[in-house]
């Protein structure tokens, strides 16, 4: 890497990030079903078909895990609980195996000197309740609060941070709207209530865990960097739009309880009878805030109904997810998050991309994830500059895994995953990585 932990102010934080059904094996230690199973399940919507139901049998394999993020020289390891795993149903009897399991996990973390930084949901829905509707039943916010209940009675006396929902825009607006994630739907009226529950609950489960005693407490944004495809007052105004439902949504609910005007254009009729009503909750004080930053896109209007928008292929160098390579969006996104979220501590909770590793006598290069690692680094050292409270910085991806509708094809991994025999193997980027941290 081109920068060492010198080039950082004391106490930053660097980390590796995983998600629960991505790398666990959702088959062992009695987890109930889950939304993504049977989104996996049907005919078209992931590659292969492909399911978490081993992944990269995280379950059985966490010490050995842990034990390469700790020999990286991470400080924070951030993983998340499996709602489905906990407590099966969803709601009521939890699953003492499950409890046992993320236990032992964080156990497992503070042996090895790693901060525990928790999410509660990153996407597993229980099939019970995605049986009720999921995110578009208002109810989804008691039973989110149930569970969180559950989780921080258990571990919140361990637990270096938690944020109860990863990236809102892809749970409300990827899997109601666009269809791309579980539970796959195309519906206006399911996005606005998923989007605005998901706030809800963000906020009840924050509310729980502050009466539990609880602290550091967050959540966790994805931001695209939205531009205009060309100069023309539509595209401009696409992009405005994109901004709006993607990167504005959440931060205005959360930190200015209200939504922007132009998502309320497209939502207004759809969003639940009274919603404003809900802000003193969802705008509670939060300890620190984290970014999800990946990529940019570019906007063009379109003639179909709200909102009026697509997106267009730039010229940038791409990732295999087809991703453009755009460092400056996360400057920018981190300078907005910070106008927004004021003084609180900032993270990037998650960076990093997809790429081809050649693997060649054992070793696995893969140059363009360094490459991509010391453009963004350098990125975020910028917004430093310019005052930005960033406090730390987590690689998505601690190893190859389930990477959602595109199975296990799209590799993020620091570590290389062998999805036949399950070995790990560390990459060119977690040996460069280990370097700048020691
Ligand atoms: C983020 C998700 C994470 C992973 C990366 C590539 O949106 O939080 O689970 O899929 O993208």
């Amino acid at each position: 890497m081109d920068f060492t932990r010198k080039d950082y102010p004391e106490g930053f934080l660097f980390g590796a990030s995983t998600s629960s059904y991505q790398i666990e094996g959702h088959d062992f230690g009695g987890a109930g079903p889950t939304h993504w199973d049977t989104f996996a399940a049907t005919p078209g919507n992931v590659v292969r078909a492909e399911h978490g139901g081993i992944a990269c049998d995280h379950y059985h394999r966490f010490e050995a895990d842990l034990d390469l993020v700790a020999d990286a020289g991470f400080d924070v390891y951030r993983f998340s609980t499996s709602w489905a795993r906990v407590m099966p149903d969803g709601i009521g009897q939890p699953n003492e195996e499950g409890l046992d399991f993320y236990d032992r996990l964080v156990d497992a973390m503070l042996e090895r000197d790693l901060k525990p930084a928790a999410t509660l949901y990153h996407w597993e829905m229980p099939s019970a309740l995605a049986d009720k509707g999921g995110w578009t039943n208002r109810d989804v916010a008691s039973w989110f609060a149930e569970f969180t209940e559950i989780v921080s009675r258990r571990l919140g006396d361990r637990l270096w941070s938690v944020a109860p929902i990863n990236e809102p825009w892809c749970v409300g607006w990827m899997g109601h709207f666009l269809g791309l994630h579980a539970p796959g739907l195309r519906d206006i009226r399911a996005t606005a209530r998923a989007m605005h529950h998901v706030l809800l609950a963000h906020g009840r489960s924050i509310e729980v865990m502050r009466s539990l005693g609880q602290d550091k407490l967050g959540a966790v944004f994805n931001f695209e960097w939205a531009e205009p495809a060309d100069d023309s007052p539509e595209a401009q105004r696409a992009a405005e739009t994109f901004d709006g439902y993607l990167n504005r949504f959440f931060v205005e609910g959360v930190f200015r309880g209200r939504y922007p005007e132009t998502v309320l254009e497209g939502f207004a009729p759809h969003l639940p009878e009274g919603y404003q009503d809900d802000f003193p909750l969802i705008t509670q004080k939060l300890d620190w805030c984290g970014l999800n930053y990946y990529t940019r896109k570019l906007c063009a209007p379109t003639d179909g109904p709200w909102p009026h928008q697509t997106e267009v292929e730039g010229p940038l160098p791409k990732t295999l997810m087809g991703w453009e390579i755009y460092p400056d969006g996360l400057y920018y996104s981190l300078k907005r998050l910070h106008e927004y979220a004021g003084d609180m501590p900032l993270y990037v909770t998650e960076n990093g991309l997809a790429s081809p590793d050649v693997i060649e006598g054992g070793k696995v290069d893969d140059q363009p994830r360094i490459d991509y690692l010391n453009q963004h680094f350098a990125a975020a050292r910028r917004a430093m500059e310019d005052g930005v409270p960033l406090n730390g910085y987590f690689v998505w991806s601690l190893m190859d895994n389930y990477e959602w509708a595109l199975g296990y094809e799209k590799r993020f991994g620091l570590v290389h995953v062998d999805f036949d025999s399950l070995e790990r193997t560390p990459k060119a980027s977690y040996h460069a990585l280990k370097r700048a941290l020691s």
